[in-house]
């Protein structure tokens, strides 16, 4: 059984959307609570796309497991080489490693695209994520703390980011 990277279509919505919409109702893993849906997803799919940055799929027989984007990192063209990147997998797909891989993908993409940091802003109740982030290389730059509430509780904002080069640039 095979597992296929590629570029995200229209038709991959549905499905990104279920991943999605699972971990707004029920994790504090994204501080998002309205509901999403497959529109909202092929909307954001399409407007990503258009403005030049990935989407990308992990599949296996024709089931995704997972995906993986990248896009603007404060919307100011001062950050224009920063890029805001998220990953998702389907509860069944998660620790296998098919995290990383994506996330390897996407830094591949990245680097290939001239972006010098990657920026991840992680729940710090996000142990897995924060795991995978530190085997990648990102390192934590800073957390702050009570910038959201879900749940009736505060939550604290990890910033992790990765020096595309290795190196800050002179
Ligand atoms: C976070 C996520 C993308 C990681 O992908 P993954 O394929 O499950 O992770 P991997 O199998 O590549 O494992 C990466 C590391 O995390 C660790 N890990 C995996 N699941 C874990 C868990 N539930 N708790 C703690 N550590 C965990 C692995 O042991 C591994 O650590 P190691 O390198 O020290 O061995 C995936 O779990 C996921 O989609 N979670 C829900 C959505 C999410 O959290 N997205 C990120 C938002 S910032």
């Amino acid at each position: 059984m095979m597992i296929i990277l590629r570029e995200a279509g229209a038709a991959d919505a549905p499905a990104i959307a279920a991943i999605y919409a699972a971990l707004i109702a029920d994790t504090t893993i994204t501080f998002r609570s309205a509901p999403t849906s497959t529109e909202d997803r092929a909307a954001w799919i399409a407007e990503r796309q258009a403005s030049g940055f990935p989407v990308m799929v992990s599949e296996r027989d024709g089931d995704v497991l997972g995906y993986a984007s990248y896009g603007p990192f404060r919307g100011l063209d001062g950050y224009r080489l920063t890029v805001e990147h998220t990953i998702a997998l389907s509860p069944a797909a998660r620790g296998q490693g098919l995290g990383r891989e994506l996330m390897q993908a996407l830094i591949a993409r990245a680097r290939s695209d001239g972006l010098h940091v990657m920026v991840g802003a992680l729940s710090s109740d996000n142990a897995a994520s924060r795991r995978m982030h530190a085997a990648l290389g990102f390192t934590l730059a800073g957390t702050l703390p009570q910038t959201g509430q879900k749940f009736g509780r505060w939550l604290n904002l990890e910033l992790w980011q990765l020096l595309l080069d290795g190196r800050e640039r002179p």
